[in-house]
């Protein structure tokens, strides 16, 4: 996004769409930009694909966008779409539009959590919605306000949407009617300004506006129906000060931006807006920052500073590789999953995209949970709540030796399909096996509009974010939490399971600072990771809701570091593994307070009894396994069926550490793919 000083149309163009491409990194499957038209009004271009696909587009109309005309005040919008609401199309790509004359456009990042009952509230206003997006309500509903209160400027009536809006977004808008401005604003989702100025800045701070008057935020619930009618009369919301930040030049060109790798090649000087910050530049190229209130924490100035980053480096922010960031991004992630579909204080849960077929699901024969890799690996890790919590048989399978089988599937089956990709060639044929045995297809992907998304009857979307590394890292928390949650759902109504739901949704509540603590660990593991980068072989030892945890860290190992790496069921142990043991063999062992933790004292006894000496996962200040370990990595204790998603994180960055020490391409580990689409 950016907004510009004199510039040629066909350079306006070309910027917005290096920008994108500078973007390409972090995953999406479509793409728009929108600017002001030749004659007025505005132009949109949008097209599913890559950004090359935008680019051909749009160079096909050079004549009709008049790439030649000079331009002194431009603002023009871009974005490329990740879909989380609607398939991947050009429709539902960014900018919406609130009509057919593109009165107002935007582009979001981020997810609206109460689009639908904004949606209801447009529709009975007699809008019309043309995209699946939860986004093109924001362009109808600032549309909406617009009609009633026309001598709003354009700031003001961005600030009066957000205070509609629910959930996490970075919102660029431009209008016909404001030829040339343009209104940034986030909340949760990154949102950055970039300046460059011929001449030094007189200040290295931009002043924050305060709204007087502001009108208070309209309760949803209890006036559903006339929500967004804003009293007549209402206060109008006016600068406590006019503020030019950078005096009369006109040289400037300001950038807004979800992400500095998009602006970096144009200028390094940045601010970085905060949640409900709403910047704008006016058509004087003016830019101000603007908030209704003023809080507590509020520093009252944004500062701009300097990035002395590489691209490189931006891109994978302070990490040396997407997978180390991946790690890192979970605190941030498992919120998304769960985002608008707990509510931690009533603990309901509610998954849109299986909620109308529960009472078909809660009638059937069995579970049957069906993946690959790490993804089958998040089935495991959450059967047994499953069978707790629905009371019905589950199984779970590799989809590979599922079809192997030909496994007999009914027609009062439920299957679920488990996929970050969404494209993983054995587990969509699996897929189509059940659904023409006529069983309940569940899809539970990271990809909208992916193959298992749209083949599935319904399903979740576990909202991680794009997901770049080959070893997958959030994907798998996600995965679990999404299981979780639909376990808690099918309880809803049994009063027995209440106490067990209450301990579990508190526990997720606590998870994202948990999280961190663990991530915490991390100096720790590298010095653990020198002592057994150079070993052979790795055995992962746990048993009960750790196990899954001992595979999953077992293959992240074996994929990224190319060493040998197991994870054993430490009730197998006596049944063979056990003569692998040695004073040599390094082993990792996982043993927490659960209802399996004298059991998993006992294998650690029968390993120490053959000089093993294991590297201990354990609950925080748990002393009584710590007398059998050489080393100790102590994680906070959760709930037994939650415990898992905090055992699995010092495995993720062992394998991190171990694979840098050997020279391994973290992100690109040997003969993989990060989605297999052939048998
Ligand atoms: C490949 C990837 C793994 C992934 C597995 C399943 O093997 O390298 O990281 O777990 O496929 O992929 P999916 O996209 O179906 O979760």
């Amino acid at each position: 996004l950016n907004y510009l000083s004199p510039k040629s149309r066909a350079e306006i163009i070309e910027l917005l769409i290096r920008g994108l491409e500078r973007l390409e990194y972090r995953g999406y499957d479509s793409a728009g930009i929108g600017i002001d038209a030749v004659d007025s009004g505005l132009t949109l271009v949008k097209q599913t694909g890559k950004v090359k696909c935008l680019r051909d587009k749009i160079e096909a109309q050079q004549d009709s966008l008049d790439f030649g005309r000079e331009l002194d005040i431009h603002a023009g919008i871009a974005h490329t779409r990740w879909a989380t609401h609607g398939v991947p199309s050009d429709i539902n790509s960014h900018p919406q539009r609130s009509d057919e004359a593109n009165e107002f456009i935007v582009v979001h990042n981020g997810i609206i959590t109460n689009y639908k009952d904004v949606k209801q509230f447009l529709i009975q206003k007699g809008f019309k919605f043309e995209s699946d997006t939860d986004t093109e309500i924001i362009a109808k509903l600032i549309k909406h306000l617009r009609d009633l209160h026309p001598t709003y400027s354009f700031r003001e009536l961005v600030e009066q949407v957000i205070q509609q809006l629910e959930g996490a977004f970075a919102l660029a808008f431009k209008s016909k009617y404001f030829p040339g401005e343009l209104v940034v604003t986030r909340r949760g989702s990154p949102l950055l300004v970039g300046i460059k100025t011929k001449e030094k800045l007189a200040s290295d701070h931009i002043p924050v506006l305060y709204s007087k008057d502001c009108p208070e935020k309209v309760d949803l619930q209890d006036h559903r129906s006339h929500v967004y009618e804003l009293p007549h009369g209402l206060a109008r919301t006016e600068s406590t000060a006019e503020f030019l930040p950078l005096g009369d030049d006109r040289e400037v060109e300001y950038f807004f931006a979800s992400d500095a790798s998009a602006i970096i090649e144009h200028t390094n000087r940045v601010l970085y807006l905060l949640d409900d910050d709403v910047a704008s530049v006016d058509s004087e190229g003016i830019l101000k920052i603007h908030r209704l209130k003023r809080s507590l924490e509020d520093s009252h100035a944004r500062e701009i500073t300097t990035l002395k980053m590489e691209i490189q480096q931006i891109m994978k922010g302070n990490f040396s590789s997407f997978m180390q960031k991946e790690i890192f991004e979970q605190p941030e992630s498992v919120v998304n999953t769960m985002r608008g579909r707990i509510n931690f204080d009533n603990e309901t849960v509610v998954l849109g995209g299986i909620k109308e077929h529960l009472s078909e699901i809660r009638r059937c024969r069995r579970l049957l949970l069906i993946a690959c890799g790490t993804s089958y690996h998040s089935t495991i890790a959450t059967r047994q709540l499953l069978e707790e919590l629905t009371e019905l048989p589950v199984m779970v399978d590799l989809a590979s030796d599922f079809l192997d089988r030909n496994t007999p599937i009914f027609r009062d089956d439920v299957c679920f399909f488990v996929s970050q990709s969404g494209e993983t060639a054995d587990t969509l044929l699996a897929l189509r096996y059940c659904k023409q045995r006529g069983a309940l297809i569940v899809g539970i992907t990271n990809t909208v509009g992916s193959s298992i998304c749209r083949e599935s009857h319904c399903g979740v979307h576990i909202n991680a974010g794009p997901e770049i590394g080959v070893a997958s890292t959030k994907a798998y928390t996600s995965q679990m939490i999404s299981l979780v949650m639909f376990a808690l759902m099918m309880s809803e109504d049994r009063i027995s399971s209440q106490p067990r739901r209450s301990e579990i949704i508190q526990g997720l509540r606590v998870l994202p600072d948990q999280i961190k603590e663990v991530l915490s660990l991390d100096s720790k593991i590298q010095e653990i990771s020198r002592s057994v980068f150079e070993k052979k072989s790795l055995l992962v030892l746990g048993r009960g809701y750790n196990y899954a945890t001992c595979l999953e860290g077992a293959l992240k190992i074996k994929e990224i570091t190319y060493m040998h790496s197991e994870g054993i069921l430490a009730g197998e142990l006596k049944h063979g593994p056990l003569a692998l043991v040695d004073e040599g063999m390094p082993i990792i062992m996982i043993c927490t307070r659960d209802n399996v933790f004298v059991k998993c004292m006992n294998a650690l006894q029968q390993v120490t009894a053959r000089e093993g000496r294991p590297i201990l996962i354990c609950n925080k200040g748990d002393e009584e396994p710590q007398k059998y370990a050489s080393k100790v990595l102590e994680v906070p204790k959760t709930v037994d069926c939650l415990q898992g998603l905090l055992t699995v994180i010092p495995l993720q960055l062992l394998s991190y550490h171990v694979a840098v020490l050997k020279g391994c391409n973290v992100d690109c580990p040997r003969n993989l793919a990060k989605s297999v689409t052939v048998e």
